[in-house]
């Protein structure tokens, strides 16, 4: 629990209407709060858990339950992997999308404005694309697109071309430079509301 409280674990649990026979994939593992659920309701059944965090594996490392598999993958894969493991279908399929706790109070990973971590917010870190990279590589269209179509940020095409601007002169590494360069764009007290789209659009 201390890695991720699970929302409307009850209330979910509940809407897979669990047969203890079946078979069910948890999509987004976390911290294992659905997954553990889903476990004390299964009895000859079976619970495939996804997670392309590392820190999740970790988690998972800690459960061992016979009726358990974790898979350190995106759950884009999910359909290849359940194959993989000889199964046909699943009689539920749990999708707890987003970033978990731990991910977000975690300052190396980059995806919190309120500290001054690195500009990462890999899910994956085994993939090279970094936040830092989308900032000093997209060209303006691209970045005008991700923080638009992902962020739902407003003034987009601004942001984008202030982002161009900046780095012509210092790349970006640490988020503080980010949120620098999108002051002026944010006036007011309504920077707590409007700077975590920013960082969405780079997720
Ligand atoms: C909100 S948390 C899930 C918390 C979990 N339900 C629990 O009880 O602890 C979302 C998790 O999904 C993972 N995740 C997000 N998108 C993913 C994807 N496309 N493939 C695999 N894992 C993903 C994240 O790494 C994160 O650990």
């Amino acid at each position: 629990m201390s890695y991720h409280k699970p929302v409307l674990l009850k209330e979910s649990i509940e809407a897979l209407n669990i047969n203890p026979n079946g078979m069910y994939v948890d999509a987004t593992f976390g911290g294992g709060g659905h997954s553990l659920a889903i476990l004390e309701k299964i009895k000859g059944g079976r619970l495939i858990a996804f997670d392309q965090d590392e820190d999740a594996q970790l988690e998972a490392g800690k459960l061992s339950h016979r009726s358990f598999t974790f898979c350190l993958a995106n759950f884009k894969h999910l359909k290849r992997y359940l194959k993989h493991h000889g199964i046909e279908k699943a009689d539920g399929i749990l999708a707890d999308l987003g970033i978990s706790s731990h991910q977000i109070d975690t300052p190396q990973r980059g995806f919190a404005t309120r500290f001054d971590g690195p500009l990462d917010m890999r899910m994956d870190r085994n993939t090279p694309l970094t936040a830092a990279r989308i900032l000093n590589e997209y060209d303006e269209r691209e970045l005008h697109k991700v923080l638009g179509m992902y962020g739902e940020v407003r003034n987009a095409r601004t942001a984008a071309h202030a982002i161009v601007q900046h780095r012509a002169t210092k790349e970006f590494t640490v988020n503080r430079e980010l949120l620098e360069v999108l002051k002026p764009l944010a006036p007011g007290g309504k920077k707590q509301n409007i700077w975590p789209r920013y960082f969405r659009g780079c997720e």
